[in-house]
């Protein structure tokens, strides 16, 4: 097996589980030559002569082929990759918000250097979704990938919804549990999610999607009464991260969106840090992808096998094609709208209605909408309003 030398950016939760478990498991004939690193100072688990905070020095080291970035900061991770890949080195990133922001001129990167660009650990964790949408998936014909791909929001809602935290303290559980970002506004307003849909969609459909036109709403407008409804009709709310094709298979709608889905159901019984994706495809049906979404040895296996990847020289091969998106909100759909009885539900926003209800100080609307309406008044961002889909 080809021997692998890496320079690894990053000593963070991912990136200390990736050299506890090279340390410890020399099978794979790979180890690390330099870690990188911002803050000399802290005290870290491995020998002091393995930093440095020169990033050159490993970019421009003939001896390091590979490097493997998991860092924080989108715009660092952005120069190292793409210096890497022109310098020849291939490249394993778990930065999500960079490749979802870059995606296209990455891979044009990669491809023009001839290097290897894999990250599956961006995507859902130790979950081996990217790979498989790539190969399995390469010729029957995907009509929907849908799921929970943020761990930390599956976490908190858990904590919230079964075990009764507040809102505070499981996010604090959660960051404690390595599980958060470190700016956890990215999780829990959906961005992350989002942009794990973005990638998802190149791999699964061929279409690269800004992350701003996917619908999105988080979980921090959610209000008590919503998990009451939900446990009066045996629901759990899910925040999914949705992509279908239409009637005419192309694809044309793409959410993250609060869903109440059946407790028993599979969506239901995905608990805590786990993500869950179903792949809808004409021939299979259904397919369900089941695992730990988060934390350091979960994201460290994903790490793990794009390294295991590389040393046969294992490059995507973007084979649905690599085309831009073009958003189109005119599907309907059915959505439970809910906001103090002060503000009222704006009854316009929907085509039909399905149940109406209103007390002394809560008012929601459950019916159809088409998903433009969706866009309007910027209801998708009103901390005050409730959006939770029942499709
Ligand atoms: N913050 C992310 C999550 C980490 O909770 O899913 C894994 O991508």
């Amino acid at each position: 097996m080809k021997k692998v030398t890496i320079g690894l950016f990053g000593f963070g939760v991912v990136g200390e589980g990736i050299y506890q478990v090279l340390s410890e498991k020399q099978a794979l004939n790979a180890s690390i030559k330099k870690v990188v690193i911002k803050h000399p100072e802290k005290s870290r688990n491995a020998p002091a002569e393995l930093f440095t905070t020169d990033a050159d020095e490993v970019l421009h080291d003939d001896a390091i082929d590979l490097i493997v970035e998991l860092i924080d900061d989108a715009e660092a991770a952005y120069t190292i990759v793409t210096n890497a890949m022109r310098n020849g080195k291939s490249v394993i990133s778990a930065n999500k918000k960079m490749i979802a922001e870059h995606h296209l001129e990455l891979i044009q990167i990669s491809r023009d250097h001839q290097v290897s660009f894999l990250y599956e650990a961006a995507v859902c964790g130790s979950v081996p979704i990217i790979r498989n949408l790539e190969e399995y998936f390469d010729n029957d014909l995907l009509i929907s990938v849908e799921g929970i791909v943020n761990g930390s929001t599956n976490f908190i809602l858990c904590k919230m919804l079964q075990e009764g935290e507040d809102y505070a303290n499981a996010l604090h559980h959660a960051q404690v549990s390595g599980f958060a970002e470190s700016n956890p506004h990215l999780d829990v307003e959906g961005i992350d999610a989002a942009y794990k849909l973005s990638i998802i969609g190149l791999h699964a459909f061929g279409k690269q999607i800004d992350v701003g036109e996917i619908l999105r709403k988080g979980i921090t407008s959610l209000h008590p009464f919503d998990f009451q409804y939900a446990k009066e009709k045996d629901y759990v709310i899910k925040l999914i991260a949705k992509a279908t094709v239409n009637e005419h298979g192309e694809l044309d709608t793409l959410s993250v969106l609060p869903t109440f889905v059946s407790r028993s159901g599979i969506f239901g019984q995905t608990n805590n840090e786990y993500n869950g994706v179903v792949v809808g495809s004409v021939l299979a049906d259904e397919q369900f992808f089941y695992g730990k979404g988060a934390g350091r040895f979960p994201t460290s296996s994903a790490v793990l096998s794009d390294i295991s990847a590389y040393t046969y020289q294992y490059k995507y091969g973007y084979k649905k094609g690599l085309t831009p998106f073009r958003p189109n909100y005119d599907r309907t759909g059915r959505y439970y709208i809910a906001c103090d009885k002060a503000l009222a539900v704006d009854r316009a926003l929907f085509d039909e209605i399905d149940e109406e209800f209103i007390n002394h100080d809560r008012s929601y609307i459950i019916g159809k909408i088409r998903q433009k309406n969706l866009l309007l008044n910027g209801i998708l961002n009103n901390p005050q309003i409730s959006i939770i889909s029942l499709n």
